[in-house]
């Protein structure tokens, strides 16, 4: 028999910065899914990529006085780089630049207008640059893009248009006889209300304006507007107008495109016309998540309020991200993300509930049975409950996942590993382990332990791909037991089952220090890296540009006053006219110069630095000196006709 086929798409991102821990949350859940759908036995694709043209990224590329194409390039290696890191186990990675997608839209254009669902006009309308949206007056909220709030430009050209609104009725329709194709329900009305109900108008499909797209090959003037370019990229990663790959047939209608909610409206309504215009079938859902906040806002770049996921995996490891993002957010909502709710979370569920059971099961083998478990048994009714309840999971997990709880999923699988410790509180192995004559009870009590946790961990691997192999090296859980088929009942571990104590799964968190020594990691990491420029001369320090030594001030000053700090035999405390209103400096000028040979002269200061306290007195600024051989200082003194205050550049 055929295996059945599982399609699931994340969007493609656009590769404008580094991503932040909101696109890891969509990539996160793809990778779940997927990984859920390939244990249960599912011929799987699981699609993503990188959505590389456009106006936003041209003007990005420009700034950096790069070309688009290098520039993306740089980008979306690390986009690569971070998947990789988080364990993302696409089976493809389509980047719009790449040809066969570029051919393939071209041919999907070019089709639509030869039948008469794209044709020329004029286009006068809002447009967002940064989400290269147009937008209606009455979409607009407070004049504004209702996506991000930002400004919106008037904007003309000569353009192609899409009949979208040609669609309306049979899109109303489909929605209608296919109550599941949106979710959550919540959005389907709201992609009726804002959108459809104020009347569809047809969509302007292509650009003049500037060159990074994807040329409409019989109009090179236009390009492909990067929405029309970007959504085709879900048929044609699988071969749809192209020769590169032959998996449409197999896959397509996809099972899911997982988007976040600013997005659905491209989904739910475009994409759709565009399919039925192209006479194909349509997507079975499209899913639209929330979105993870911060301090009450949006993630973004631009906000500079980002948290950036390479950091927490480096701190936590990539399974305690993963598990957070899918357990803390209800699937479909917004949610807030905080570093203490993070830690919280990892020591609550990971330290303590699943980490703990882990290691008291396992020391207990070794403690009582020197690590191999005896096959004699002894059963009490006691251990029903667990018994069931671990028989259970699997489909419970699977009906979860199914409809797209993710975290209720989570919650299923962790209420046996609440259950399993519990059970260990109940039988009291410790008390059982005094008893001779209770060796057979004990070994029945520590296998069904280890069983519920070998059932605990298979169902995890799709959320937590690296830490299930470790656990069932511990648990002594081979290869064949950590199926979907090995979950469906309970006993399966070898009656005689070794078991091996590893390191601490997840150790425990100080939630105080943490919080402190986090913050000042995510604040290292968005510094901008410095780009080490050698100079042409060696012995000089690196090139910086006349902006950054423009950001010295540099000033003239006379010295008013000037006596030794106490204790301190190098330093002078100098009281100076900086032309500003005056300012204390201290330098560390002692064994070179007397108080009294400098009091009258002009020196140069830098007029800007930091205020610092040395030997407890304050020092706002400093005093140029060089370096005059070895152990030789000279101040450098400023002719007295400059007055004081004056700037030097
Ligand atoms: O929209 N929380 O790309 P994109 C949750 N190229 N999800 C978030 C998020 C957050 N804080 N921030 C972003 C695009 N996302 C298009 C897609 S598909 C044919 C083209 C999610 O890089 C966002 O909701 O701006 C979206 O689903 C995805 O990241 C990509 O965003
Ligand atoms: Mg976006």
């Amino acid at each position: 028999m055929e295996k059945k086929t599982f399609y699931i798409t994340t969007p493609i991102y656009y590769p404008s910065d580094k991503l932040h821990i909101g696109h890891a949350y969509c990539t996160v859940a793809a990778d779940t899914m997927a990984r859920f759908k390939r244990l249960q036995g599912y011929d799987v694709m699981f699609l993503t990529g990188t959505d590389e043209h456009g106006q936003k990224i041209e003007d990005i590329a420009k700034a950096k006085g790069m070309t688009p194409k290098a520039y993306v390039d740089g980008v979306v290696a690390g986009i690569k780089d971070l998947w990789k890191l988080m364990n993302i186990s696409n089976d493809r990675f389509i980047r719009t630049t790449d040809d066969y997608h570029e051919q393939a839209v071209q041919k999907i254009f070019k089709r639509l207008y030869e039948q008469g669902d794209i044709y020329k006009g004029e286009y006068k309308g809002k447009y967002c640059k940064p989400c290269e949206s147009f937008w209606t007056d009455s979409q607009l909220v407070d004049g504004k893009c209702p996506d991000c709030g930002r400004e919106v430009v008037e904007a003309h050209e000569e353009a192609y248009f899409f009949r979208l609104s040609a669609y309306a009725d049979r899109l109303v329709k489909y929605y209608e006889e296919h109550p599941d194709f949106m979710e959550p329900q919540s959005r389907l009305n709201e992609m009726i209300n804002n959108f459809i109900k104020p009347g569809l108008e047809d969509l302007c499909v292509s650009r003049t304006s500037f060159k990074w797209g994807i040329p409409v090959d019989f109009d090179p003037n236009h390009v492909v507007y990067v929405w029309v370019d970007a959504l085709s990229n879900y048929i044609t990663a699988l071969g749809y107008g192209n020769d590169k790959y032959h998996d449409f047939d197999k896959y397509w209608p996809a099972d899911v495109h997982l988007v976040g909610k600013e997005i659905m409206r491209f989904h739910s309504i475009i994409w759709p016309a565009m399919l039925m215009a192209l006479d194909l079938p349509l997507p079975k859902k499209v899913f639209g998540h929330g979105w993870l906040l911060l301090e009450g806002g949006k993630m973004s770049k631009s906000k500079g309020n980002v948290v950036d996921p390479v950091v927490l995996c480096n701190r936590y490891g990539v399974d305690a991200i993963r598990y957070f993002l899918m357990r803390e957010i209800p699937f479909g909502s917004d949610g807030v993300f905080s570093n203490e709710s993070l830690i919280t979370r990892i020591n609550s569920d990971l330290a303590n509930d699943l980490g703990n059971l882990v290691s008291r099961t396992v020391s207990m083998v070794e403690k009582y049975f020197g690590g191999t478990l005896p096959v004699e048994r002894e059963a009490e009714p006691l251990d029903d409950e667990l018994i069931a309840m671990a028989q259970g999971l699997r489909d419970k997990v699977a009906d979860n996942i199914d409809r797209f709880q993710l975290p209720q999923a989570l919650g299923e699988i962790f209420k046996l590993i609440s259950r399993s410790n519990k059970y260990i509180d109940e039988t009291t192995p410790w008390a059982l382990g005094k008893d001779e004559s209770k060796r057979a009870r004990l070994a029945t009590v520590l296998y069904n332990l280890l069983e519920s946790i070998r059932v605990a961990s298979v169902l995890l691997t799709p959320f937590m791909p690296q830490t299930a192999p470790k656990i069932w090296e511990q648990v002594g859980v081979p290869q064949e037991l950590t199926t979907w088929e090995s979950v469906a009942s309970f006993g399966q571990l070898p009656a005689e089952v070794t078991v091996k104590k590893g390191e601490t799964l997840f150790p425990r968190i100080d939630l105080a220090k943490e919080l402190q020594e986090l913050e000042e990691a995510m604040k290292a990491a968005q510094q901008p890296k410095e780009e080490k420029k050698e100079s042409a001369v060696p012995g000089i320090a690196p090139l910086i540009d006349i902006d950054t030594f423009m950001k010295g001030d540099l000033r003239v000053a006379k010295i008013v006053e000037c006596v030794p700090v106490k204790r301190a035999k190098k330093l002078l405390k100098l009281q100076l006219d900086d032309g500003l209103g005056g300012r204390q400096v201290v330098s560390g000028i002692a064994p070179w110069y007397k108080p009294e040979d400098l009091v009258g002269k002009k020196v140069i200061i830098v007029a800007n630095l930091q205020p610092v306290k040395l030997c407890g007195e304050e020092s706002q600024g400093m005093i140029l000196a060089a370096d005059a051989g070895e152990n030789d200082v000279k101040v450098l003194f400023v002719d007295d006709s400059v007055p004081a205050g004056s700037k030097i550049h």
